[in-house]
């Protein structure tokens, strides 16, 4: 059945096909039409953050940014459920085109550019949602904020989202704002880190309620500097880390239509250098802190090579789009 509305569907556009499908997806969630997505959701629990996962399998940031759509992918059975990118002004994000298909690759190049609506509407539409399972705010910064400037974005996305949020994603590795990357390294890591840890403290107490954090790193990182990240992130006690966002690199798909469009490469052609990195971190962080694998998952095989190289859970996104909903099952039941 997915395979036929995607033969259709990837003649269209590849952006007017995702804000249809988000707009569809928002429009009938919870009416009887959500039985063209709707599966049952498959029970392994996973135990991570101190948190029950009912299963290891979550959907990725970026492809709800605004979270409108959030009992949609939860009637599809995910595990768990990031939404955003948000920042706290809406941004209309890059010109267009920004998204490509690279279907012989089975990869996806974006350069979005974290086009949302803003925090306020994100948390407007979370508190209308009907979910009640594990839900992930993945916050950013505005690409006008000056990086001095970003922690100052990161903490009002904190502040907005910390009451609705299962756990807080920092998002620091997308490629698609100017100077983002940047605040992986260094000091700028450490300074933005303890900030947040900081903050966090302050908001648990407020509201007697602990939400973890978790920062999310890029799949071109040498050892050298994911050994500096991983002493960051235990240093200023971050709950946990997702490996990885997209990536710059283009070498396994040279030569492809669409290669050479600018942005993060995501798919298949992801899926190596994130379990590298993955298996890096994984030994550098030696069990202290949990890791969410994502980057290429496509089928149960890809999922549990992420596991084994030691992630607890995993994410998918341009799987996803490849495969529909019945990946999300198809994962599960082989793990
Ligand atoms: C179109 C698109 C938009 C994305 N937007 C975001 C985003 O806003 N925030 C984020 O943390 N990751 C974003 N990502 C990265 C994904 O969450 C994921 O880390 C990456 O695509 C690798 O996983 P995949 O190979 O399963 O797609 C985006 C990916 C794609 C393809």
């Amino acid at each position: 059945m997915y395979s036929l509305i995607r033969n259709v569907m990837f003649k269209l556009d590849a952006e007017l096909t995702h804000d249809l499908t988000i707009n569809n997806l928002s429009r009938f969630s919870n009416t009887p039409v959500d039985m063209l997505w709707r599966q049952k959701q498959l029970l392994k629990p996973v135990e991570v953050f101190g948190l029950t996962f009912p299963n290891a399998v979550g959907l990725a940031a970026g492809l709800d940014k605004n979270g409108a759509c959030i009992d949609a992918f939860a009637a599809m059975g995910f595990g768990f459920i990031e939404v955003g990118t948000v920042t706290p002004k809406p941004q209309v994000g890059n010109p267009k085109p920004r998204l490509f298909r690279l279907p012989e690759a089975n990869g996806i190049i974006n350069r979005m550019g974290f086009n949302n609506h803003g925090v306020d509407k994100l948390v407007e539409n979370v508190k209308r949602a009907r979910f009640d399972g594990i839900l992930g705010i993945n916050i950013g910064k505005n690409k006008d904020t000056p990086n001095e400037r970003g922690k100052d974005d990161y903490i009002e996305c904190m502040r907005k989202v910390y009451r609705h949020a299962t756990y807080i994603t920092v998002n620091i590795s997308s490629p698609n704002t100017p100077g983002l990357r940047e605040l992986q390294y260094g000091d700028a890591l450490d300074d933005l880190l303890g900030s947040l840890k900081s903050e966090q403290q302050d908001l648990g107490a407020k509201y007697h309620k602990r939400v973890p954090l978790l920062v999310k790193i890029a799949p071109d990182l040498d050892l050298i500097e994911i050994k500096k990240i991983a002493g960051s992130l235990i240093k200023n006690q971050i709950e946990g880390v997702i490996a990885c966002n997209t990536t710059l690199d283009r070498t396994v798909v040279e030569g492809l239509k669409h290669a050479g469009e600018a942005g993060g490469l995501s798919g298949r052609p992801v899926q190596k250098p994130s379990l590298e990195v993955i298996e890096k971190l994984s030994e550098v962080l030696s069990g202290k802190l949990p890791i969410i694998g994502v980057g290429g998952i496509d089928s149960a095989q890809s999922a549990k090579d992420k596991l084994a190289a030691g992630a607890s859970l995993v994410q998918i996104y341009t799987g996803f789009i490849y495969q529909g909903p019945g990946l999300i099952k198809k994962i599960v039941s082989g793990l």
